[in-house]
């Protein structure tokens, strides 16, 4: 192996501790394939050796093999990927012996110590099923084998060679009605939690703090998307909630029950709009009434007995309805934070924001599949006349 090879293969250990958080700041995503650690361990040693004899080796190191692994995902701001905060470090040793001999040895150091956290890791777990020596399939895999396994971080194979450190919730989650056994182990995806300091929206989801809420908000008069990983993990069901926020004078499902060949890909809804897959598989939608109690096909449609509207075929029952404005008349131009949407609470008499038992939704696909989950708000007015805004996302695969 060249000299430059074990390089990369040592810059490749040390990037894998800056790939970040997939699913929020509490879970640190460790990505790297046991391939490449046995071959760093290995390397280390000669490397010792080579370090003295190779000191006319001169050439700028930039790595970026980590792209296709601890996916670029954007969870909601609260993730730094490692290609892009490793990519945007070029190493310059184009510089005299001194100075490649400190940093190789400053890359010594990091990689030394990367591998007493993998060390670290690996024997605390033993080879249990979800160690990293011995990296699960899925959460539930590891329940079956570990009846007693408890909620926490696990080793999992993405894809094929690499594993990853997930966050598994072994307990019954969501609204899904299983015991513990068959309902637990579940893989968080997503964890977008605008309520923690310095937490940030995904890309392109305007940020708004108002009366001490801080929200992601949409974009006038389209679909703006964002989308969740699962890190090549097979699923068959999803479930979570998404607690939000109406602003204005939302319209419900108005746009596809005046048009009914608005699809699914359009501003069908002012909402939320959780799909996978292209063309877009349907999974859950968090639709944003005009008010509680009027009697108008924009308001929820099981608000009252005259609603008229036929809903799009594409997402059958599987939604949540829910407005925070109680007065039959136009909500006012502000953003109505007493009372969060999709939460079950707060409904006035005889509305219908509990229909389908909010917050929890729970779906079973109709073919297990690895594609990335999409969050869209969707609106077909201006943000100056309406918005749909969350403080929540959390969404688990199994
Ligand atoms: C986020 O993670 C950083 C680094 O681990 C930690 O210092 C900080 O306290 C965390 N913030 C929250 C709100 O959990
Ligand atoms: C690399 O790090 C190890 C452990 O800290 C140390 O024993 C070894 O001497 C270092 N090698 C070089 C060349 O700095
Ligand atoms: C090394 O990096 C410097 C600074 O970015 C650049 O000017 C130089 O061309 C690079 N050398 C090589 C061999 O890529
Ligand atoms: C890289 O090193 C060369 C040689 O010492 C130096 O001339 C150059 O300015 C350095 N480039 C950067 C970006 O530091
Ligand atoms: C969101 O974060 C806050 C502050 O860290 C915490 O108290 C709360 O339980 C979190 N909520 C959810 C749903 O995770
Ligand atoms: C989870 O892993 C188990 C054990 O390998 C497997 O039988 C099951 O099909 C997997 N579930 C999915 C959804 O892939
Ligand atoms: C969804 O799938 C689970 C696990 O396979 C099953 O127990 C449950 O009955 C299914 N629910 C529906 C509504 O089909």
């Amino acid at each position: 192996m060249s000299y430059a090879a074990i390089f990369c293969l040592l810059l490749l250990l040390s990037a894998t501790s800056v790939v970040g958080t997939v699913d929020g700041n509490d879970s640190t995503t460790e990505c790297v394939s046991q391939e490449e650690l046995a071959s760093v361990k290995a390397e280390m040693e000669r490397r010792v050796d080579q370090l003295h004899s190779q000191l006319h080796y001169r050439q700028n190191v930039t790595v970026g093999i980590l792209k296709d692994h601890c996916s670029s995902t954007n969870t909601g701001g609260a993730v730094e990927t490692g290609d892009t905060v490793f990519m945007s470090t070029v190493f310059n040793i184009t510089q005299n012996d001194a100075d490649i001999i400190a940093y190789l040895e400053k890359v010594n150091q990091t990689i030394n110590e990367r591998l007493d956290s993998l060390e670290d890791s690996i024997n605390s777990n033993d080879n249990k099923a979800g160690s990293f020596l011995n990296p699960a399939h899925n959460c539930s895999h590891i329940l079956h084998q570990h009846p007693q396994a408890t909620s926490g971080h696990y080793w999992v194979q993405s894809s094929p060679g690499y594993v990853v450190k997930m966050f598994c919730d072994m307990e019954r989650v969501c609204g899904c009605d299983e015991g513990r056994g068959e309902g637990g182990g579940w893989v968080r995806v997503a964890n977008i939690n605008m309520t923690r300091p310095n937490e940030n929206c995904p890309a392109g989801f305007r940020k708004v703090t108002d009366s001490g809420k801080t929200m992601c908000g949409g974009q006038s008069s389209r679909c703006i998307s964002t989308t969740f990983s699962s890190q090549g993990l097979l699923y068959s069901r999803v479930c979570g909630k998404i607690i939000g926020y109406q602003f204005g004078r939302t319209n419900g499902l108005l746009q596809y029950i005046s048009d009914n060949t608005v699809s699914i890909d359009t501003s069908f809804v002012d909402g939320i709009v959780l799909t996978h897959g292209s063309p877009r598989a349907h999974i859950w939608t968090f639709v944003a009434g005009h008010d509680q109690i009027s009697t108008i096909n924009e308001d929820c449609p099981c608000n009252s007995n005259s609603f008229s509207g036929t809903l799009p075929p594409y997402i059958g029952n599987d939604y949540f309805c829910d407005s925070a404005h109680t007065v039959n008349n136009q909500p006012p131009l502000s953003y109505l934070t007493n009372d969060p949407l999709w939460d079950g609470a707060g409904c006035v008499s005889g509305s219908c924001c509990t229909f389908n038992s909010p917050p929890w939704f729970c779906k079973n696909l109709s073919a297990p599949t690895t594609d990335a989950i999409e969050l869209r708000i969707c609106l077909n007015d201006g943000i100056d006349d309406e918005d749909v805004l969350f403080e929540i996302v959390e969404l688990y695969v199994q």
